[in-house]
């Protein structure tokens, strides 16, 4: 099959949000340092209603009911998490429940997880097996969600919560270039989660951010050799139109786009960075904690980075980190910022991080099916209006749910308490989980 990649997207987060000045102020925390400082201006989140069965179970729904793709059309489902629930058990059979009234239950794959990457393995998994001899002709069905919840303290405004779907096929309108995908793996404590009765991880936050950016730096390097094997010539950042990255916080994301530019500078392209020319000499290794470099690369690609990567922001600083769905919701977020017109033809880079860890750069070229795209972006057209419809929570309140979730999360029996009003139309909850914890769902 050619051209195998996305033909539809959708993207689900809870009702529920709160401010994060306001998050600020209740954790005693200065003034700006969620919205300056990280660069968040508020956070979803979940009650006890939902989980990350829920999540998937409400996305996957609303992707096939609105561009009426029938259940049995779908050979292969992957789920990438990391909020594991019935830990053996995969989201991906909670999920056949809606493929039940098909009778379709051919269906390949099941989850994969390593903190945010699980989603990045779920969509290679697809694009794998659509590219295979085991490919029978059907769609592939991509999905990510996670709950990033934190503990009280400095990491707790970087939570979030959220779902993406993607359906992928041949003929795509958003191609998965080929042989230029390029990877890091490695041995890291930077974050995880041993204590199987807690949604919490165990995080060190300083070092993540620096694991995630010595990942950036290799992922990038290799790119760049792989880019060149391919087309005989360089790649740089002005090679492509858009870099996307996983998104724990927006601020991290501006750092890296300047990383790259760094990257660039110390690859031999000073010319096109006067500014950063007196750096051209540095060991990047060494560079990791250094402000001043930080600051002048920051400075000096501070207009690319709003032409290029900005834009796949305006979802993340409004929902929070999604972990898996986080660099998937940050391509739906460039995408509703541009017409449709405007994209074809372009290259979009996108930078993959799970703790831990793993890592992969890769890239994706709008193709110029222009009715496809187009029936795309009919997908995501409400994503704006469901955002400025959510439901703004006290802080106080919002501290008093995550200690109850604390308690319920991994709690058998348990009845969820908190109000359903507010949920969005088409959203899946949970309403019971019984003594040997079999969980019940309902749609609203
Ligand atoms: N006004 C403006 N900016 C401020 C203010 C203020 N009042 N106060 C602080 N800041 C700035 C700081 O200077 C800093 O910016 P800098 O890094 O550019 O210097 C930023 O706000 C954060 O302040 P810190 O003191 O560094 O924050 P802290 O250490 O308390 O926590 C952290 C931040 C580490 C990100 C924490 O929230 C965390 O551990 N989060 C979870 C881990 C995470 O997201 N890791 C990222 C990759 S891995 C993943 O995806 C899970």
């Amino acid at each position: 099959p050619v051209d195998v990649g996305i033909l539809a997207v959708e993207i689900y987060f809870p009702c529920h949000y709160v401010d994060q000045a306001e998050l600020e102020e209740f954790d005693g925390a200065s003034t700006g340092k969620y919205t300056i400082g990280l660069g968040q201006t508020t956070m979803a989140f979940c009650t006890d209603r939902e989980d990350v069965h829920s999540l998937c179970l409400t996305v996957v729904e609303r992707l096939m009911e609105k561009h009426r793709i029938s259940y049995t059309d779908i050979g292969r489902l992957e789920v990438g998490t990391e909020t594991l629930v019935d830990k053996s058990k995969s989201v991906k059979t909670v999920l056949m429940q809606l493929f039940e009234r098909s009778g379709n239950s051919d269906v390949e794959g099941v989850d994969s997880t390593n903190a945010c990457y699980g989603g990045t393995a779920a969509l290679f998994n697809c694009a794998n097996w659509l590219e295979s001899s085991a490919w029978d002709g059907r769609y592939a069905l991509m999905v990510a969600s996670d709950i990033a919840v934190y503990p009280r303290g400095n990491a707790r405004c970087t939570g979030g919560a959220g779902a993406v779907a993607f359906l992928l096929g041949p003929n795509a309108p958003l191609i998965l270039e080929r042989g230029t995908r390029s990877t890091h793996m490695q041995h890291a404590y930077d974050f995880y989660k041993p204590n199987m009765t807690s949604e919490y991880p165990l995080v060190d936050g300083k070092l993540s951010a620096a694991c995630y950016l010595v990942a950036l730096d290799k992922c990038y390097k290799l790119y760049k050799k792989k880019y060149y094997a391919k087309h005989s010539k360089s790649f740089t950042v002005f090679q492509a139109d858009a870099f996307l990255f996983h998104t724990p916080y927006c601020k991290l994301v501006q750092k890296s786009f300047a990383r790259l530019v760094m990257n660039d500078v110390v690859d031999g392209q000073h010319n096109n960075w006067p500014s950063l020319e007196s750096h051209k000499d540095v060991e990047l290794s060494e560079t990791f904690f250094n402000k001043e470099i930080e600051k002048a690369a920051m400075k000096a690609s501070l207009k690319m980075f709003e032409e290029k990567t900005k834009p796949s922001l305006n979802l993340s600083t409004r929902i929070g980190n999604m972990y898996t769905a986080s660099l998937y919701g940050a391509l739906i977020s460039f995408l509703i910022s541009h017409s449709a017109e405007k994209l074809i033809g372009k290259r979009i880079v996108l930078f993959s991080y799970g703790s831990g860890l793993s890592s992969t750069m890769f890239s994706i070229r709008v193709g110029d099916k222009m009715n496809q795209l187009k029936r795309l972006y009919t997908g995501i057209s409400d994503v704006v209006s469901r955002l400025d419809s959510r439901t703004k929570i006290d802080p106080a309140v919002f501290d008093e749910i995550m200690a109850l979730r604390e308690i319920t999360c991994h709690t058998a029996p348990h009845s969820p308490v908190a109000d359903v009003a507010a949920f969005f139309p088409g959203t899946w909850y949970l309403t019971n989980i019984d003594e040997t914890y079999r969980r019940k769902y309902e749609r609203k």
